[in-house]
Parts: structure tokens; C-alpha cells; sequence
């Protein structure tokens, strides 16, 4: 995945070879690692806190059950975020749906319903995309940081060949774009900072409960380690880009 951004190819090397030192100098002086799961209550999210936590990290986690954060409401999402100090290594977007006020994923084009769409919209794009916003001063300029967004394979327009799901898949291709497109800016403020969107695999949650069909599923547990070590794997370079659980690149 090509790096884009002022500086030229030159630089991007530079940034990359600092981050990598960066992170492995923090890992072998064992500092502590500073993480945001926002959707801490959701079942990847959760595995995701209890899991940064077992590997000794610092984790702040935010939820619409527990703090009231709805994504959809810029002014609790800029009031919530703006109680957190900075400095976070990681951040994590777990939060998303599948079914919105009880309208299931369309089927056919008779399904499209304008409302239901922008519902799909206003959470599992806009959403992250505003945390993004409002989180943005809480990563650090100077040393490695990432910030993830669960996006989902189903977003992606070069390997959609089974249709269906007009509204959840529009979205997450939506996030897709945003996240790409903020990454690009944050790398000129954030040279060793890593955004990108990960596709956790088929994971059994309350999201995928009448959704999985016959797909394997793995653990929201499993789905969180594979997730931590794909963003653990990926540098400056790679920001921009979306990843599947084995940090394979998938196509937009
Ligand atoms: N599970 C899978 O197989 C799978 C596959 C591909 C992609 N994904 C993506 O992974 C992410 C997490 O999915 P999951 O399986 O963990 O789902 P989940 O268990 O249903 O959790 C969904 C999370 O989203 C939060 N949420 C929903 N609406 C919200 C709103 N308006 N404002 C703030 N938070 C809201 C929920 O918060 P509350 O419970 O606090 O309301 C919960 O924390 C989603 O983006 C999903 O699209 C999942």
C-alpha cells in the first residue's frame, strides 16, 4: 500500500524506520501502553479491552451502555472525548451494527428504505469518522500511534460479487474512504501515526447472531488477537489502508 502525503518517498522511509525503532524500543523498556476502546461494550470491543489489559496496557474504555457516548450525536461525542489527556498509543472504533432499529440488512433494492440508509450511514460511517475528529489531539506527534476503525469485508466494492446488504456494505465502503482520506492529513501533523480499517473475520457477537449462516466464526477473543497483532505489525507506511484479520490488504 502506497504512502501518500508531503515529503516525498524519502521521507516516508525515514518516518517508517523511526516508528518501527519506536516501537520496539517502547516494548523492550516496557512502557505502558496507552489504549481507547470507544464500543468497549460491544463483543469484539470488549475482548479488545480485556485483552490489552492481560498484555499490561493502560485502557480507557468509552461506551454508549456505560457512558452514553451515541456516535450519532457529535456533541456527546466532542464532550466525551474532551474529558480524555492525550497520549494514547492506540485507538480503537468497536462500535457498529448491522441491524438499526430493528431493519435487517436489505436483500434486494425493493428493501432500500432512504432512512434506514442514513441510519446505516450515521453510525458505521460518519461515526468513527467524527471520533477520528475528536480524538485526534489525543495521539501523540511524536512517537508511534494508531488508531483502528472496524470496518468490515462486506465494504469492500472489488471483491462484492454476492450483492445484498446495500446499506451496511455503502457504509462501510463510506468509512473506508473517510478513514483512507484522513489518513493522508493526519500523516502531515502525525508522521508515525498508523489510521487504517480492519476486518475482523466472522466473529460471534450479538452482530452476527442471525447473520453468520454458515460462515466459520471465530471468538470475539481470537478476533481481538488477530486484530492487535495485525496494528502491531503495521507502520506509517501502511496507514490508509484496510487489512483483514491476517493483515492481508483487501481491495477497495
Ligand atoms: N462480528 C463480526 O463478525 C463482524 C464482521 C465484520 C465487521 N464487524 C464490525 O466490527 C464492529 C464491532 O462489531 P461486534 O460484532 O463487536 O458488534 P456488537 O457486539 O453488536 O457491538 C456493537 C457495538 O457498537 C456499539 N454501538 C451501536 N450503536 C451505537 C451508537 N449509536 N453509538 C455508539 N455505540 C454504538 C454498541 O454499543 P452499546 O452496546 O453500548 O449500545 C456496541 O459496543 C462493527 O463495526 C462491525 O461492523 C463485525
Amino acid at each position: 500500500m502506497g504512502r501518500r502525503g508531503g515529503g516525498g518517498p524519502g521521507r516516508v522511509l525515514i518516518a517508517e524506520a523511526i516508528a518501527l525503532a519506536e516501537r520496539r524500543s517502547r516494548r523492550a523498556k516496557g512502557a505502558e501502553v496507552r489504549a481507547l476502546v470507544v464500543g468497549a461494550s460491544g463483543g469484539i470491543g470488549q475482548a479488545l479491552a480485556l485483552r490489552l489489559e492481560a498484555d499490561g496496557a493502560q485502557v480507557t474504555r468509552l461506551s454508549r451502555r456505560a457512558d452514553g457516548l451515541d456516535l450519532t450525536d457529535e456533541a456527546i461525542v466532542s464532550r466525551l472525548l474532551g474529558g480524555l489527556e492525550g497520549g494514547y498509543d492506540r485507538i480503537w472504533v468497536a462500535t457498529g451494527a448491522l441491524e438499526l432499529n430493528g431493519v435487517p440488512p436489505e436483500k434486494a433494492l425493493r428493501a432500500l428504505d432512504p432512512a434506514a440508509m442514513a441510519a446505516q450511514f450515521a453510525l458505521n460511517a460518519i461515526g468513527p469518522a467524527l471520533v477520528l475528529k475528536h480524538a485526534l489531539r489525543l495521539m501523540p506527534r511524536d512517537r508511534p500511534t494508531a488508531f483502528a476503525a472496524l470496518s468490515a469485508r462486506v465494504g469492500s466494492i472489488g471483491d462484492n460479487r454476492l450483492g445484498g446488504w446495500h446499506g451496511y456494505r455503502a457504509a462501510k465502503a463510506a468509512l473506508n474512504q473517510l478513514m483512507h482520506t484522513a489518513a493522508i492529513e493526519v500523516a502531515r501533523s502525525h508522521p508515525q501515526a498508523v489510521v487504517v480499517c480492519l476486518h475482523p473475520g466472522t466473529v460471534e457477537t450479538a452482530l452476527t447472531r442471525k447473520y453468520a449462516g454458515g460462515h466459520p466464526t471465530v471468538t470475539p477473543e481470537a478476533a481481538a488477537g488477530h486484530l492487535l497483532s495485525v496494528l502491531d505489525g503495521l507502520g506509517p507506511a501502511e496507514s490508509g489502508g484496510f487489512f483483514d484479520w491476517q493483515g492481508k490488504a483487501i481491495p477497495w
